[in-house]
């Protein structure tokens, strides 16, 4: 049997964070099984950044980068900025003729987000912004793609992309989509230092590419069990974030480390030094992949371009397939 098809994407939001790793393990996985596409949706960045776009390219190398550092294969993978391959626009305006307006308002996102991001001073209240998911449909169906590593969150688009995928079918009696399954790998959550959910917009962050100094900061940051005072009291490890992370980073010594805590026989400050340093260790290879990498700006351009390039290619094949079936060639 031939390999499947996965396309994923992530907008540019720059440096990721440690909250990032477990989709980014699972993406590095799924090259060996598939056929994969990983894409910059820089475009649909650009449906809530449109009042403040420069960056955007500089945000979405940033964002490469580290997904070359933990393992992303330009020989396996075809790695691209979305805005490179035009054919996603011309599917997404295709689409647009064959949706109608209900299925698009009810995706449940929808309001949430105008009003979430309205509180936040951006008006999204756009064309643009409601066609968010179909332009999430064209990304996947130019493609082909037959499965989607994505969040729960994004369930209801992927959802939509199979209607839209059943719809243009049965339209133009064809069989040119498939209707893409999602995959919903294994997420590890991973708390940020405050304890809340990792989020740059919390500023509770550790990124993939800390160095060693702030890692060690960001660490004597982290939330530990509020009851403990004195380092000879007994502590409750259940409910510090050092010791969710050591339960992940630290796997070998963290039953010692729980008994210790517990018995007020180590006290946070050598707690969180030791977590730190397993992160420091944890981190290093990807730091150093990054300071390669920085060092010859040319290549992530040349792997962009190249991505591009392949992308482009398959994009136009299934386009012509569209056209065809449309009867508009
Ligand atoms: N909407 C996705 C997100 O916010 C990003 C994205 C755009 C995407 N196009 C995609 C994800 C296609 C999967 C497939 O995370
Ligand atoms: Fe948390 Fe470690 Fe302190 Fe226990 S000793 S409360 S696990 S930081």
């Amino acid at each position: 049997m031939s390999k499947g098809t996965i396309l994923s994407g992530m907008r540019p939001t720059g440096k990721l964070h440690m909250g990032h790793m477990s989709v980014l393990e699972n993406w590095v996985k799924l090259q060996d099984e598939y056929n994969c596409y990983f894409m910059v949706a820089d475009w649909h960045a650009l449906s809530t950044e449109y009042q403040d776009p420069q960056g955007i390219r500089e945000k979405a190398r940033d964002m490469v980068i580290d997904w070359l550092t933990v393992g992303i294969d330009p020989e396996k993978s075809v790695i691209f900025v979305q805005s490179d391959v035009k054919e996603h626009a011309e599917l997404h305006l295709l689409f647009s003729m064959i949706t109608p307006l209900s299925w698009l308002e009810r995706v449940p996102t929808y309001k949430d987000q105008i009003i979430q991001l309205g509180e936040q001073g951006k008006d999204i209240n756009t064309y643009g912004f409601l066609g968010y998911p179909l332009l999430q449909a064209a990304d996947i169906l130019v493609y082909k793609a037959t499965a989607v590593p994505v969040g729960e969150d994004q369930l209801p688009h992927l959802e939509l992309t199979r209607e839209i995928a059943r719809r243009f079918n049965y339209l133009f009696n064809s069989h040119v989509f498939p209707e893409p399954q999602s995959i919903l790998g294994k997420v590890a959550f991973l708390p940020g230092i405050d304890g809340r959910k990792m989020s740059k917009s919390y500023g509770n962050v550790i990124n993939i590419s800390a160095t060693t100094d702030e890692i060690t900061t960001q660490v004597r940051g982290m939330i530990t069990d509020p009851a403990r005072i004195h380092k000879t009291d007994p502590g409750h490890p259940d409910v510090c974030t050092v010791h969710t992370y050591h339960t992940i980073y630290n796997n070998e010594d963290v039953v010692g480390i729980e008994a210790s805590c517990r018995a007020g026989s180590i006290g946070c400050v050598a707690c969180k030094k030791a977590l730190a340093e397993k992160l420091d260790r944890f981190l290093l290879p990807m730091r150093e992949k990054r300071a390669r990498l920085e060092q010859n700006p040319q290549y992530v351009d040349e792997l962009l371009a190249e991505g591009a390039k392949k992308a482009r290619q398959r994009a136009a094949e299934v386009m012509a397939e569209v056209r065809s079936a449309m009867k508009i060639v």
